[in-house]
């Protein structure tokens, strides 16, 4: 593939409507032979600039993160309309693994043990410098490739100080920041040095406009901003409940790898002591500490305890795939995960009933087709942004399903009228919803699932990505 990115690619004049992210739309690694293999991933992201147009000179401005993106980058390979930026490997780590992931992530989703961490030392600030140079190889990129008075969507925690800096450097550009996490409470956002919570909030209001998942969490920014920056300096905060694409996954589960790995998950499942199939309760994440996935085993373990006649009559399927593998904190998770795991199917297992199946192996149509087998969906976060799993399994389970939702999802605002609201700490109420939600009869379970499936698609992601350029283009030029 030809490089075409870069200024050339969208003529003297430049990019009229530029995505800035961490992770791309694309992913290269190197072969044994030596060539180059790129892997497209999907998101709202994608869906919004599919949405607008090739002709649209969009341009989407995100970092090499592997050995084979530096190297396409090295090679010169790329894709039209994808910029990625070669920030030095160490560079990149301290920021995105040292604060994006380990201060900014921890913060936002409440997952600091208090009594040992966060400690801001020197280190820290060693990390922090990196994190403001990251930051500034974003915003010049995209100052040099905006067109005058072009809209630019800056992303996420790992993006905070983007938009102050490109004010500075493109006045004339409209800029939006959108946050895909939760935002912290006053109090914990508080837990930061008084200097850098004020260069954080400073940096998003550099932006025109800033989006959240839910009000929620635009409610907190809000506050955050009163207490430390003196208020918003009139920037705008909206609200986007980023929804679930139910044309493409409609489409996507009856494609033939999906019905291919169907009667292998039916088999690894099995069938009731009666014969019929066992119920199932689907749960699907990355293997990330705010997901939940120990509590969610626990409540299960529960769940079986208490109700002895669920015994060969249920399974639990858990797809957990790696994450963030660079920080020890994740892996000891995933362990403690298999861990939790092997332990209920040790002690209830019988000689054709795995009451747990786990797999740790990312696989995107497998997920698929757990979803089609759905009984019960758990999805029950510590803290999450929006949550799509919860969104996307009531749009392709083939018998509907019942939702055992944490009140502390985003998704919360829009399913939590149908679905089984449950307290992500609270282990006996967890397993009392799962069986409330197995024992539920197929008429109520169809009934919600259908109204679950209307508000899970109410924003599909290129309507919600139009929604913010037109909001960005709407405002009077600066
Ligand atoms: C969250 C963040 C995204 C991030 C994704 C996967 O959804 O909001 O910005 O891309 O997690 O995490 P990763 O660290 O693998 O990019």
């Amino acid at each position: 593939m030809a490089s075409t990115h870069g200024p050339a690619a969208q003529g003297a004049r430049g990019a009229q409507v530029l995505v800035a992210s961490n992770r791309g739309p694309v992913s290269y690694t190197v072969r044994d032979d030596g060539s180059l293999h790129a892997r497209r991933g999907g998101g709202g992201l994608v869906s919004g600039l599919s949405a607008i147009g090739p002709d649209a000179g969009a341009l989407w401005v995100c970092s090499a993160l592997s050995e084979g993106d530096r190297e396409a980058v090295r090679r010169g390979v790329g894709e039209e309309g994808v910029r990625m930026l070669p920030v030095p490997a160490d560079v990149h780590a301290d920021a995105y693994n040292g604060i994006a992931n380990s201060v900014l992530w921890f913060l936002h989703h409440l997952l600091y043990q208090t009594p040992l961490e966060p400690v801001f030392d020197a280190e820290f600030r060693r990390q922090w410098a990196s994190y403001e140079t990251y930051n500034r190889a974003f915003a010049e990129a995209l100052a040099q490739e905006a067109a005058e008075g072009a809209a630019v969507l800056v992303q996420d925690y790992h993006l905070c100080l983007v938009p102050g800096m490109l004010r500075e450097l493109r006045p004339d550009l409209r800029i939006g920041h959108f946050s895909h996490t939760p935002w912290a409470p006053v109090d914990y956002f508080g837990l930061l040095p008084a200097d850098i919570r004020v260069q954080l909030l400073r940096g998003m209001l550099g932006a025109d406009r800033v989006g959240f998942l839910t009000h929620r969490w635009a409610d907190a920014f809000t506050a955050c901003c009163a207490e430390f920056a003196g208020g918003l300096d009139g920037t705008l905060v909206g609200v986007h409940g980023l929804g679930a694409d139910a044309d493409f996954l409609r489409a996507r589960s009856h494609e033939a790898d999906v019905e291919e790995r169907l009667p292998v998950l039916r088999a690894e499942i099995g069938t009731a002591p009666d014969g019929g199939p066992r119920r199932t309760i689907v749960r699907v994440d990355r293997t990330e500490l705010s997901k939940n996935i120990v509590r969610g085993l626990l409540a299960y373990r529960q769940l079986l305890d208490d109700h002895p006649e669920w015994h060969e009559r249920v399974v639990h399927v858990a797809f957990a795939y790696p994450s963030r593998q660079d920080l020890a904190v994740y892996r000891e998770y995933t362990a403690e995960v298999q861990r939790v795991a092997r332990e209920i199917n040790d002690r209830y297992r019988t000689a054709d009933w795995t009451p747990v199946v786990l797999h740790v192996k990312d696989d995107f149509a497998r997920s698929l087709a757990a979803y089609r087998l759905a009984d019960v969906a758990l999805v029950n976060p510590i803290r999450d942004g929006m949550n799509l799993v919860a969104k996307e399994v009531p749009v392709v389970s083939d018998r509907g399903c019942a939702l055992v939702l944490s009140r502390e999802a985003g998704a919360y605002w829009e399913l939590g009228e149908d679905a089984l609201v449950v307290n992500p700490y609270d282990v006996l109420e967890t397993a009392r919803a799962l069986h409330e939600a197995l024992s539920m009869g197929p008429e109520e379970r169809a009934e919600r699932t259908k109204r679950l499936a209307a508000a899970a698609t109410a924003l599909p992601p290129a309507q919600w990505f139009l929604d913010q350029l037109q909001a960005l283009r709407d405002l009077q030029p600066s």
